[in-house]
């Protein structure tokens, strides 16, 4: 048995079992009698109209239930909203639906639905539709829309507001000792969870339930029950396992809407999955961009002034870019910062959340530019983030409400082997292998919910717990986290503790992105268990039968199942069964405090790299990797680990390897497979190391977990980068850094 205090053990997964034994049931797996099969078709053209769509020969196919077109697929009850939060709210990706008019919008859009008996007749049909279209020209790429690009009042779905502006940048880069100007491009990226997005959705008369691959079940549930019309008590949503989302699943895309019209319309359950191609035109990525950085200090290397600009191209219905330049207003002490985004109308469906969105991107922008501006200064690359080292929020001025940057640039440092470091580029070799080492700061901002979340915690008789919440697991360790969680609160050891997630009937949970669920979810499972905890107390104390009868309910401590005060002794499954009580039941809400901040809220850390460059082949290979990062309470020390080298190892994905290329001509995006949008795997994995800088955080919520499922992530690529100029000389300002770039 395992005792108190569970959190911060390194305990397996809770639903490893299912996982690798392939009994767990994603939401394309749900046996139900009478399913039918949705086939959807993207669109060839990215610009212009459908002009005839002629289904006959596919409606003529055995098993063909349905083909919907424009012409015949029900209306939606109102426009998807503009997202608003994140929290209790619909979240649909883009405000557009499609298959409302006959106007194409971008490449891969949704033009048809064929619904048959099975999966290939769905298919085969599809592929006998004839569409004809009138063909615009498309503007897609950052040269085609660069002069029509402007400055829009909010990005990122009205969260953030469209330029940033603090002191008088222009004169203090202006009068600068020192300045870099540097531009950074960056390839277009798309998500690849292992499981595609999909829902099956089945109606029981006006009621419908979806059983989707969602970061949010209660976000579905709100976004199809607008699209639709249908009041929330109808729908439920059910997501038990997701096969991983990376903000592929944070945003509602259509296609959950769309599975519950094509439902209703044949009378019979369906299934509704996107194929792996779709899945680059269907659930967002991570646009592609330039960021411009000027960056002005004084000969001893204090920044006096940071410039951030970004170009991006944006759907023609909403404005967004990831938010590339928050970190780097906030990361260093700097009296001026001028930070703005571009964006123009192309035919590209909405950007969307992609692991550290803006963080990942921005941050490799500022840290390789601050790498040279300390070449520039002569000066070591850590150095010189010490000398702008901002004890509060330099944005806002509050002081932090946890920090430990500086912990994690020594920790960091000392692990990776820093010190003694020879700043000369290309002069360490190894045989044909140029050998060199870079860093990179990284932070990752502290986002509480908008809205109350909940929890519930139940005691059975027999002294097992179940806690609930409505989040889904989507790969990141939650439930086993949660379990954790609640086994320290109620006293009970772990193993006598079930976490029930992924169900609208359960407590609502806001979709988990932005790395807050575990903070938010932790918050709410403890005051549940909390709340359980204390009831089950007063009642031994109020319980004449009970030896802790009449002791004062704050003695009272609780271990295994055991309630103690002194010599005193009850037991939880003793207390319900003297009493013929089946379970015992509390539960638990927590809501961010409201009003003015009072401290900064960030997660900080440190990477370092050593890459070595085949200097005759452009061959670049990451050799190790250490990151050090604060996330404050680190729930569970295994899982935790996993998320951060996850994470750096996707900043080794697009450091060297993720993009997804656009043909200028077409308007389609060129390689949209695994086999030829390249991901990281093993075989580039190098050695990653991580160290776990804990810091107290007692204001971003109740345990002061600060989050770890980006935070990885951010600054890899420009440690990377970083390394490679310090091997090479050459500097790339460019994602991914490809063998061409180093011939
Ligand atoms: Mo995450 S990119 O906020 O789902």
């Amino acid at each position: 048995m395992t005792t108190a205090p569970a959190i911060g053990q390194p305990l397996d997964r809770v639903d490893g079992r299912p996982k690798v034994t392939g009994s767990a049931r994603y939401s394309a797996e749900i046996p139900i009698p009478g399913m039918t099969y949705a086939c959807v078709v993207g669109s060839r053209i990215a610009s212009g109209r459908v002009t005839d769509i002629d289904t006959a020969a596919a409606e003529a196919e055995e098993g063909v239930l349905a083909v919907l077109t424009h012409r015949n697929l029900p209306r939606i009850a109102e426009q998807p909203p503009l997202l608003p939060s994140l929290a209790g709210s619909a979240a649909p990706g883009q405000t557009f639906f499609p298959m409302q008019d006959d106007v194409v919008h971008y490449a891969g859009q949704h033009i048809a639905i064929v619904v048959a008996d099975t999966w290939e007749r769905a298919q085969h049909a599809a592929s006998l539709l004839r569409v004809t279209y009138a063909e615009t020209p498309p503007v897609v790429t950052l040269e085609q829309g660069r002069d029509q690009a402007y400055v829009p009042d909010h990005i990122f779905g009205g969260f953030l507001p469209g330029s940033v502006e603090r002191g008088d940048t222009e004169a203090a880069l202006a009068e600068a000792d020192v300045t870099v100007d540097a531009t950074f491009t960056y390839a277009a990226n798309n998500h690849n969870p292992i499981e595609p997005s999909g829902t099956t959705a089945q109606w029981d008369g006006d009621e419908l339930v979806l059983h989707d691959a969602t970061q949010g079940v209660n976000a579905t549930q709100i976004t199809v029950a607008r699209l639709l019309g249908i009041p929330l008590s109808k729908i439920r949503v059910v997501g038990h396992f997701v096969g991983g989302g990376f903000g592929s699943k944070a945003m509602i895309h259509n296609h959950p809407a769309l599975a519950a019209m094509a439902a209703r319309y044949v009378g019979r359950p369906l299934k509704l999955v996107l194929t792996r191609e779709q899945m680059f035109t269907s659930v967002g990525h991570r646009e592609e961009q330039e960021q411009h950085i000027v960056l002005g200090a004084t000969h001893e290397g204090r920044l006096t002034g940071i410039r951030h600009h970004k170009l991006s191209p944006t759907s023609h219905f909403d404005d967004w870019a990831e938010p590339s330049i928050g970190v780097s207003s906030e990361l260093y002490a700097c009296p001026n910062f001028d930070g703005e985004y571009r964006v123009f109308r192309a035919n590209t469906m909405t950007p969307t959340f992609m692991r550290a969105p803006g963080e990942s991107s921005g941050m490799f922008a500022l840290e390789v530019a601050m790498d040279e501006l300390a070449d520039e200064l002569g000066l070591d690359p850590l150095e010189l983030r010490l000398r702008n080292y901002s004890e509060v929020s330099p944005a806002s001025g509050l002081p932090w409400s946890s920090s430990g940057l500086r912990e994690c640039y020594e920790r960091g440092a000392a692990r990776f082997g820093w010190q003694g470091r020879d700043p000369r580029p290309g002069t360490r070799r190894e045989g044909n292998w140029l050998i060199g080492t870079g860093m990179a700061a990284a932070g990752y901002p502290v986002a509480p919910p908008a809205n109350p979340q909940r929890a519930r915690a139940r005691l059975y008789a027999d002294g097992t717990a179940v806690v609930q919440a409505a989040t889904p697991e989507f790969g990141t360790g939650v439930a086993t986290v949660m379990t954790q969680v609640a086994a320290d609160a109620l006293g009970l050891p772990v193993e006598r503790c079930r976490f029930e997630n992924g169900d609208t009937d359960l407590p609502n949970i806001a979709a988990a992105v932005g790395s807050a669920g575990a903070g938010m979810i932790s918050a709410a499972v403890h005051s549940a268990a909390t709340a359980l905890r204390n009831q089950l107390i007063a009642r031994a104390v109020g319980d004449p039968r009970s030896a802790l009868h009449g002791a004062n309910p704050i003695d009272v401590v609780v271990r295994d199942g055991v309630m103690t005060a002194g010599t005193a002794t009850d037991g939880y499954a003793e207390l319900l069964q003297r009493n013929f009580q089946p379970d015992a039941e509390a539960s638990g809400a927590w809501s961010p405090p409201h009003g003015e901040p009072e401290y900064g809220m960030m997660t900080f850390g440190a990477q370092f790299a050593e890459v070595a460059v085949d200097a005759e082949l452009g061959l670049v290979r990451v050799r190790r990797m250490t990151g050090a990062f604060a996330p404050g309470r680190v729930l569970n020390t295994k899982l935790a680990r996993s998320q951060l080298m996850g994470g750096m190892l996707w900043g080794l994905g697009q450091a060297l390897l993720e993009a997804n290329h656009m043909d200028p001509r077409t308007g389609r995006w060129a390689n949209t497979s695994l086999g030829e949008y390249l991901v990281a795997v093993n075989a580039d994995a190098p050695d990653v190391e991580i160290e776990l800088v804990e810091v107290e955080d007692d204001v971003v919520n109740p345990l002061g977990v600060k989050g770890v499922g980006e935070i990885g992530q951010v600054g890899a690529a420009a440690a990377i980068a970083n390394a490679v100029h310090h091997a090479t000389g050459r500097r790339i300002r460019k994602l991914p850094i490809t063998i061409e770039d180093m011939l």
